[in-house]
């Protein structure tokens, strides 16, 4: 069986207080194993981006509990949640497209620099996310003055930039021309076929869905179907797995043989 990278128990979120309450999630339970590509597909107003903003860690559930890697993650306290996040999780959300007046670099940098990563070396992968993303060119740019494509692949760069393990993304086609949809679509679906990148996905694009090897649908706050339509994530999963590990050990080997 592959890992289970995310697990969700029993969550329920309701905003608001007394006469004012809605919950917008109703017990939900879900489990990511590594490797897979997730889609979450609901109408509007079913609670998709409230679970992923749960299953990110971005927000507490009001009941139930999350765990990354087996870990209770409900306990932690936000230091500790800032840091999981910052290592492991790459987010494409469009509302967190923040710091407008810094520059497209400096955008894509800042989870290397709360990382604490040598400036030296937190520029060349940044400049190495840009490229990826084609946008090398606008590096300079700040990022107020992007067109909204570019702003969206702004986000693809920053969420790509740490090696994280899981991606999140939240309509990360939404508001865009097709091609550059696709563009977007195509790089993440690179990062989760080559590098075994978790991806969970939430769109309204049922062509993109069906991209993924998993489709959970959501109506009302609760889950009504989940189908695996793919199991050969697991084979990624455990290839991506090998090659970490061979990579690990060359890095030893090198690290021994300069004694
Ligand atoms: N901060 C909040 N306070 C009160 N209600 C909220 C809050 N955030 C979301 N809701 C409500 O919770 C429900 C689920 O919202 P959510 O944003 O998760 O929907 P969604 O499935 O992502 O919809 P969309 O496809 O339109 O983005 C909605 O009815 C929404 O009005
Ligand atoms: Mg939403």
């Amino acid at each position: 069986m592959p890992n289970t990278v995310i697990e969700a128990k029993n969550l329920t979120k309701t905003y608001g207080k007394k006469s004012a309450a809605f919950t917008a999630l109703k017990n939900i339970n879900l489990k990511i194993y590594e490797g897979e590509s997730v889609a979450i597909v609901g109408k509007s107003g079913s609670g998709k981006s409230t679970l992923m903003h749960l299953l990110a860690l971005l927000d507490r559930p009001t009941k139930g509990e999350i765990y990354v890697d087996g870990k209770n993650a409900s306990n932690l306290k936000n230091n500790d949640l800032n840091k999981l996040r910052n290592e492991r999780f790459g987010f494409v959300f469009q509302q967190f497209f923040m710091n407008a007046n810094n520059t497209v670099l400096e955008n894509v940098l800042l989870p290397l620099k709360i990382a604490k990563i040598s400036r030296k070396e937190r520029k060349k992968q940044a400049e190495a996310a840009l490229k990826i993303v084609d946008l090398e060119s606008k590096m300079k740019n700040k990022a107020v003055d992007l067109s909204g494509g570019q702003k969206q692949r702004v986000c693809i760069a920053r969420a790509v930039v740490n090696n994280p393990q899981i991606i999140f993304a939240d309509e990360p086609t939404g508001n865009l021309d097709s091609a550059t949809g696709d563009k977007i679509t195509d790089l993440l679906f690179e990062l989760n076929k080559k590098q075994g990148v978790t991806l969970i996905v939430v769109t309204h694009d049922e062509d993109l869905a069906k991209l993924c090897n998993r489709i959970v649908r959501i109506s009302d706050g609760k889950i009504i179907s989940d189908q695996t339509v793919r199991k050969d994530y697991q084979k990624q999963a455990s290839r991506k797995r090998e090659t970490e590990a061979a990579r690990v050990r060359n890095a030893n080997e090198k690290k021994g043989g300069k004694k």
